[in-house]
């Protein structure tokens, strides 16, 4: 019989930090959380930490709290990285199989190693100095003129040519975030994309393999991942998310950050049109000056969310359409992340986009299918699937997280074949 893993998470995000331990029961393949902490995030901006001691201050008080809900002490977490500054590329390489003398002269079974190969030089592209690769997503692989391979191995064939898609950072991002974690005592297994990790605790296989744009408003940022044929297209990062639309708020009417999140959760629409459809309703703001009241209805309000929500749309599209029209989406757009709340986002984005929206709940992992957590902690119920994944061995390359010494070296990290990103 074999022991439940534990598993951890911890999303580093612009608004919350949020740890997660669970434990995954590999016999009845089952996930199961065991304790949840979470903490106002004070040390990032747009996704990236601008200051680390506010950040490691916050990454103990969550991590802590996740720990007392356990009873586990945990040394190591998976954590999540976003911000403006990630890039994304694709990229394809071809090598020649290795010959293993089956008695046929051309062509011999692709094995793992050929298949390592292919992605380790599929990796060799020029990336300048401030940048590190930290994911390697095959999309799909050609043995000889055989197009569209998901699993190569034991496929015959002379040449194998891998199509990835490469996901890079800026070094100095990627350092800040982990030594925030580093200093807090607890080491780095692995950092994940976030949306990569969201994307696994929201989609299922039919919505990767018909199309779909996964889009995670957060606090600072706004995640877009696209899938189409079962595989990961593109990724992007716009360095806006749910806080702007607050700060509109607040600078408008002239109230406080604080003030201004209430009504935007309580009030506010995603359009104007749609707060009068659902019939306006009037409210009291405190104002910043004179402890004075400044008196508006959600129909006004909602016309400075939509003007908002409508720039972020079309930064969406735009990344969208990088890869694909919106039309072959299939599946059409899942939204998440907290953000994703916003009244009447899904019947805004239908009207804009002319395909199907919904929002995504972090429901897709073995055993949580039921569990009570909303769209603001699909980043961090995807990180706990991370690691699991790794062991069994799924092809997507991660940048692990080094020593401190050797900063800037990737060690490499090659798997086997997988399923669940195909
Ligand atoms: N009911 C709601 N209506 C509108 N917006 C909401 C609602 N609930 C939360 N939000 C917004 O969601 C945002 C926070 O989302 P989330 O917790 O996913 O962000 P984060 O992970 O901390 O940030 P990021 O992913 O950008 O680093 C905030 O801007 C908050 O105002
Ligand atoms: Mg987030």
């Amino acid at each position: 019989m074999s022991h439940p893993i534990i598993t951890t998470g911890l999303d580093i995000g612009t608004t919350k930090i949020c740890a997660m331990i669970g434990s995954y029961n590999p016999e009845e393949n089952v996930y199961q959380i065991l304790g949840v902490g979470q903490y106002p995030s004070r040390g990032l901006k747009r996704g990236v930490v601008i200051d680390i001691e506010e950040t490691k201050e916050s990454i103990i008080k969550a991590v802590a709290e996740a720990e007392k809900q356990s009873g586990i002490t945990i040394s190591a977490v998976t954590i999540g990285i976003a911000g403006d500054h990630i890039r994304s590329l694709d990229s394809s390489s071809t090598i020649a199989i290795s010959h293993k003398n089956t008695g046929s002269d051309t062509s011999s079974p692709v094995e793992q190693s050929d298949v390592n190969r292919a992605l380790e030089s599929v990796r060799n592209i020029n990336l300048g100095v401030d940048r590190e690769i930290i994911h390697v997503i095959p999309q799909e692989f050609i043995v000889d003129d055989q197009m569209g391979v998901k699993n190569p191995i034991q496929m015959s064939g002379s040449r194998l040519t891998v199509n990835a898609h490469i996901v890079t950072a800026a070094i100095n991002n990627v350092k800040n975030l982990v030594r925030s974690v580093q200093s807090t005592g607890l080491n780095v297994q692995d950092i994940v994309l976030e949306p990569l990790a969201s994307s696994k605790a929201i989609l299922s296989a039919d919505q990767k393999d018909m199309g779909v744009a996964l889009v995670d408003i957060g606090g600072g940022t706004t995640d877009i991942t696209v899938f189409l044929d079962g595989s990961v297209r593109h990724t992007g990062v716009i360095g806006y998310g749910g806080s702007i639309i607050t700060k509109d708020i607040a600078s408008i009417i002239q109230t406080s950050f604080q003030e201004a999140e209430r009504i935007k959760k309580n009030y506010a629409w995603a359009s104007a049109g749609l707060a009068e459809q659902s019939g306006p309703q009037d409210l009291v703001v405190a104002s910043l000056s004179d402890n004075k009241e400044i008196h508006l209805d959600s129909f006004q309000l909602s016309q400075y969310v939509e003007a908002r929500i409508e720039e972020i749309f079309v930064m969406v599209k735009n990344e969208i359409c990088k890869y694909t029209e919106l039309k072959n989406l299939h599946a059409g757009i899942v939204f998440t992340g907290g953000g994703s709340r916003l009244k009447g986002l899904c019947q805004m984005s239908e009207q804009i986009f002319y395909i199907p929206a919904q929002v995504g709940y972090p429901i897709r992992l073995p055993g949580l299918e039921n569990n009570e957590y909303g769209p603001e902690y699909s980043t961090v119920i995807g990180l706990l699937d991370w690691n699991e994944k790794h062991k069994k061995n799924e092809l997507i390359l991660t940048r692990k997280d080094s020593d401190s010494k050797v900063w800037g070296k990737l060690k490499k990290v090659i798997s086997e074949i997988a399923k669940n990103l195909f």
